[in-house]
């Protein structure tokens, strides 16, 4: 199905050292893991969950009387703000770092767990103030401050289910998503800094306000200091709110499966799909990867770069490393700025030990060269670890060796928007790694590669990954649509005539057992990380007056793994040219967010076709990538059409 083409046959064993003193310190002791949790799968997953703080402990793990709707732990209740931070203000931890801030212009931010608590505790009042309720939704578009943190924590206090929307969408995204989620309350700032220039993030927030009528009030965060304009009885400062409100705030227990956010990730149609994660499922698994995985103890420094407008933001930069009582670090800005060693900088000077990034910034970091990091002493660093796409071996032995110095071990996590925690990654003190692989699926997880038909693939033939069983930190539905969650999720692959999880991706396993993941089967774009939906970016052209329709591919990028190809049939009478493609990016800029930006336009007069009317889009991205079609055509309803968009690529 999926060609293999890597040819990577280096490994390299944890560091003795480094498994000395891990976790899971050896093969055997993650090899006992995995029979614990394969021969007493409930009570494993169990004994998890008791790490957790609960009001009422659940007896029950997992429910799958309704699959593939699932339930984890659903006897239990908690509020997982006390798992993060209450159970810490009676032990010598209540003094120590839970989060270490650094704005982009250099300004510096410490919160200690006691100083946090008391934060959330204020800012769950304030909320309550403005007629937030436990279940009620709440929307959040900040950039990466340390009020972000605490509005999280501050919704999760009220059992109040947060959404958060990255800094880098457009008002129509946020409008969307707001009336999606029937949000009745937005947390937004002034403005943020990104290189240098303020995002004005309020002024997003009003225009994607015009149409959300059922949104009662505003609160604003000051950032930057410029001045915003406030719509009174709706815009709130959160400075003015917050002041003179009791650092007291009891936490409001919910039941396990209380949705504790929504994420909004792109599929395959132009409307946004709201991912539901639950609360003690999630808290579990997410809580167990971050010790396993990133080996998180007391003393590190720990800094995962992603923003928390991703799911690996709320994994792994804010309650993973909380839930396990561990210090880490925000930074809210870009990575060339005021250099292009703005990272080694951070990792210097906070003394981080733990770093946690994707292989699009690591390509960059390539790119620009070794006298960034050279500049720095990163003798801190003791792990390392990637997400987000496959990172190729040029990229792992890179990072290994300039930012790691050989010594540190890397660990390759595979995961999802909608698996919520790590599924897939290296146990660093047990596992050795091969560049390029994400190894083995954790304890207590069952993925598999499998052919169309279930049946299991040999070694090192490419196949669909999927999940056979459930797992804790899952999404439970699609926000509003759970004939969505069946139909996307499991609906493609039955393994022994039952419907299995399918991730999308195709992957392989070597004759080690090793998992290589080659990327998504389906035509979800991956520029610098972020899964981008064709169908949204093509919504966004034919949303442009001009354009008749749109198919957009990605082409392999050095840099950004892809980039956004977009080709545009015009309506009569239009005329293409370099001033309509600069027109229709910003037009995709405005409609979607500057990530989504197509890099090329090319003008077609039709695009190929199946009969069925489904544009084919591999034979576009074979156009875009290399200029010729090689593939089957068979299918193609005017074989005339390919002709034509091959002499229209030569022109250009
Ligand atoms: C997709 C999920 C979950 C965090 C960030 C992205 C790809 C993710 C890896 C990896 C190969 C990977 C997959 C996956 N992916 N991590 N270590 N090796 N591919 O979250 O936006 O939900 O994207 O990213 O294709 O399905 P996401």
């Amino acid at each position: 199905m999926i060609e293999s083409l890597l040819q990577e046959r280096r490994t390299f064993p944890p560091p003795e050292s480094f498994a000395r003193a891990a976790h899971i310190p050896s093969a055997e002791a993650a090899a006992a893991l995995r029979r614990e949790a394969e021969t007493d799968p409930d009570g494993f997953w169990l004994r998890q969950a008791a790490q957790l703080v609960w009001r009422r402990p659940p007896t029950r793990a997992l429910d799958a009387s309704c699959y593939p709707f699932v339930r984890w732990f659903d006897d239990g209740e908690l509020n997982l703000t006390e798992s993060c931070l209450d159970r810490h203000l009676h032990t010598p931890r209540r003094n120590q770092a839970a989060l270490l801030w650094e704005g982009e212009p250099g300004d510096t931010r410490v919160l200690t767990y006691q100083q946090l608590h008391r934060e959330v505790c204020r800012t769950a009042n304030v909320l309550k103030s403005l007629g937030v309720r436990c279940g009620d939704r709440v929307v959040l578009y900040m950039p990466m401050v340390p009020e972000l943190v605490v509005a999280v924590l501050a919704c999760a206090r009220l059992g109040a289910t947060h959404s958060v929307i990255f800094g880098g969408f457009s008002a129509e995204a946020i409008r969307d998503r707001i009336l999606d989620a029937g949000a009745t309350c937005v947390i937004t700032a002034d403005g943020g800094w990104r290189r240098g220039k303020i995002v004005p993030l309020k002024q997003n927030v009003d225009a994607a306000l015009r149409h959300c009528p059922q949104v009662r009030a505003v609160l604003v965060v000051t950032r930057t200091g410029e001045s915003v304009p406030m719509t009174p009885g709706r815009d709130h400062f959160y400075a003015d709110l917050v002041r003179g409100q009791s650092a007291v705030c009891p936490a409001v227990p919910v039941p396990a499966e209380h949705p504790l956010f929504i994420l909004y990730t792109s599929g395959t149609t132009g409307k946004p799909k709201g991912v539901v994660h639950s609360t003690g499922g999630y808290g579990t698994q997410v809580a167990l990867t971050t010790r396993w995985v990133f080996d998180l103890r007391d003393g590190d420094t720990y800094w995962c770069t992603a923003d928390i407008g991703w799911i690996t933001g709320h994994s792994y930069v804010l309650y993973g490393p909380l839930l396990c009582g561990g210090t880490t670090l925000l930074y809210e800005g870009a990575p060339d700025t005021p250099d292009k060693d703005r990272f080694w900088d951070i990792v210097a000077r906070w003394g981080v030990t733990i770093l946690y990034t994707a292989p699009t910034a690591i390509r960059a970091f390539m790119r620009w060269g070794d006298a960034y990091p050279a500049r720095h002493d990163l003798s801190s660093l003791r792990l390392l670890g990637t997400v987000g796409e496959p990172i190729n071996p040029a990229a792992w032995t890179w990072y290994h060796e300039v930012i790691g110095g050989g010594r540190c071990p890397i660990v390759d996590t595979w995961w999802q928007t909608e698996t919520g925690a790590i599924l897939a990654a290296p146990l660093p003190g047990a596992t050795p790694t091969k560049p390029g692989s994400c190894t083995h699926p954790l304890p207590g997880v069952a993925l598999e590669v499998v052919r169309k038909d279930g049946t299991r693939c040999n070694d090192n033939e490419g196949g669909y990954l999927v999940a056979l069983r459930p797992w804790p930190a899952q999404l439970r539905t699609v926000w509003g649509d759970p004939d969505r969650y069946r139909q996307q999720y499991f609906s493609d692959i039955q393994v022994d005539g039952r419907p299995v999880y399918f991730t999308g991706d195709g992957a392989r396993r070597d004759e080690d057992g090793y998992l290589w993941v080659m990327g998504r089967v389906d035509d979800v774009l991956n520029v610098a990380g972020h899964r981008i939906g064709t169908a949204e970016v093509e919504s966004a052209l034919v949303s442009h007056p001009d354009v008749a329709e749109a198919a957009v591919v990605g082409r392999p990028d050095e840099l950004k793994g892809q980039a956004i190809v977009a080709f545009v049939t015009l309506r009569a009478g239009r005329t293409p040219g370099p001033e309509m493609q600069a027109q229709l990016k910003q037009h995709v800029v405005h409609e979607i967010g500057a990530l989504a930006r197509p890099e090329e336009i090319r003008f077609t007069e039709a695009l190929p076709k199946t009969r069925s009317g489904k544009i084919m889009r591999r034979l576009l991205r074979e156009l875009a990538a290399g200029g010729k079609v090689q593939g089957d055509v068979t299918t193609l309803e005017d074989l005339s059409v390919l002709q034509r968009l091959a002499t229209s690529a030569d022109e250009e």
